[in-house]
């Protein structure tokens, strides 16, 4: 039965896939910030060490249970320990909640590759601009709609048709897009400024919170702790080296972050004059700094256009990635062929979308948590669920089926596995210690919002 499960036809398609969807939203506006408030270089360092620690065992955990049991989270954990099946009830909550916001902000995506390539930067520029057009009613839902309807003509046409084809094609544009922006961002008149700011230590904005945010940003940046690379990991063929991938995810990820800083943080410096109070997080860097700057630039209105197509590339394969997660969960779970699953969370996702952009304009009386609910969405998904899921997993493999049982898939067919030692020490003792820290931290920062 499970023979005639999809998979990648090769190992780069793999890599492709996996990477399209750790190259996100977060690597394009978040990482960039973090790196400027929170220490520079040593903040870089701080991921670097990380990504190749943590980031790497949880990474080659989920895709080899994955690939092991060849079922996606909801099946893949109590095929493992019918008694944890309930991690992955978790674990498939977190796309389900995330994928309809996600689609939110992939919406206006689009409308500002719209507003840009019809010249109309100056319009963008304008302080009012963004709030004026998330707060409208029917504008932003159309443009999600538009969003979904694209990530979910790809997941129909399936792993290899669709997921595949597509990030072949689309992760090497979006390289190239990338490093041509940042180099022509970094030779601007002081621009300068912005590269040292943003790769040189200054240690007095470092504290035990920057690994925290370090940490936090890295488990949502390589997609961890919610089911995609499980379930990436199931369409993995045994031949493919587990090891090699997931190096070459992270160094994608990594290199595709710290090249979006390269042209964010020095466009804003060269801008403001060398202020990085400029350099807020959230939408506000993309969707209303960022126009400004484009605005104030020789050829902005190419290189704005140029941006949001490139960031566009990056929101649609992790939305891709997020939807066929949802799919296969369900496809596992109730025997449901493709096209008809597809077509359900489609409907499911422009339902719950709907909420989260309303909620900045006719519904903003409602805030749960005392957020929009879009970020409450977010917080629920990604400070809470996600450091639980990612606990429980460490937990789960290091304590229950002990790391020899992904240490043996990672070596299936002979292929070799030189950080095993390593990875058996993080996930049994490093991970927990710093996600409990994480997780403490979310909830104390929760409850500040609670007493507010
Ligand atoms: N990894 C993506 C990023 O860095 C985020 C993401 C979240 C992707 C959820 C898929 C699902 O933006």
């Amino acid at each position: 039965m499970t023979d005639n499960r999809s998979n990648f036809t090769s190992k780069i398609g793999f890599i492709l896939a996996a990477a399209g969807s750790a190259v996100g939203l977060g690597n394009i506006w978040r990482f960039p910030y973090l790196v400027a408030q929170y220490g520079g270089g040593t903040f870089l360092l701080v991921y670097l060490i990380l990504a190749v620690t943590f980031g790497f065992a949880l990474m080659v955990t989920e895709i080899a249970i994955g690939r092991k049991t060849r079922l996606s989270a909801i099946g893949a954990f109590p095929a493992l320990n019918k008694k944890w099946g309930f991690v992955g009830v978790l674990a498939s909550l977190v796309p389900i909640i995330i994928l309809p916001y996600y689609s939110v902000i992939g919406g206006w995506v689009i409308k500002y590759f719209t507003v840009f390539i019809s010249g109309q930067a100056t319009a963008a520029a304008d302080d009012a601009y963004f709030s004026g057009f998330i707060s409208s009613t029917t504008e932003p839902i159309v443009w999600f709609l538009i969003f979904v309807t694209i990530t979910a003509a790809v997941v129909i046409l399936g792993v290899e048709k669709g997921i595949e084809a597509v990030s072949k094609f689309m992760m090497p544009v979006l390289v190239v897009l990338t490093i041509g922006v940042s180099i022509y961002v970094c030779t601007m008149d002081g621009a300068w400024e912005g590269v040292k700011y943003y790769i040189m230590p200054h240690m007095g904005d470092f504290s035990f919170k920057t690994v925290l945010a370090a940490m936090g940003q890295l488990f949502y940046s390589m997609s961890l702790a919610m089911g995609i690379m499980i379930t990436y990991g199931s369409y993995m063929k045994k031949s493919t080296n587990l090891e090699h991938s997931v190096r070459q995810i992270e160094i994608f990820d990594t290199a595709i972050a710290f090249f979006a800083g390269l042209m964010i943080v020095p466009a804003v410096f060269a801008f403001s004059g060398g202020d990085p109070s400029k350099l807020n997080a959230g939408p506000g860097l993309m969707f209303i700094t960022l126009p400004k700057v484009f605005n104030s630039m020789p050829f902005g209105t190419i290189l704005g256009t140029v941006f949001f197509v490139l960031v566009f590339l990056a929101a649609v394969t992790s939305s891709i990635s997020l939807m066929e997660t949802i799919v296969s969960i369900l496809m596992d779970r109730f025997h449901w062929n493709r096209k008809i699953t597809s077509i359900i969370v489609y409907g499911y996702v422009l339902l719950m979308g709907i909420p989260s952009s309303l909620g900045f304009g006719v519904w903003d009386f409602i805030k749960p948590l005392g957020m929009s609910i879009l970020d409450a969405f977010d917080f629920i998904s990604n400070s809470i669920l996600m450091p639980i899921v990612a606990l429980l997993t460490c937990f789960f493999v290091g304590y229950i089926i002990k790391p020899k049982t992904i240490i043996d898939e990672a070596e299936a067919e002979g292929a070799s596995f030189k950080a095993k030692g390593l990875f058996t020490v993080v996930i049994k003792w490093v991970a927990p210690i710093i996600l409990v820290a994480i997780l403490v931290s979310s909830i104390l920062s929760a409850m500040g919002l609670l007493v507010l």
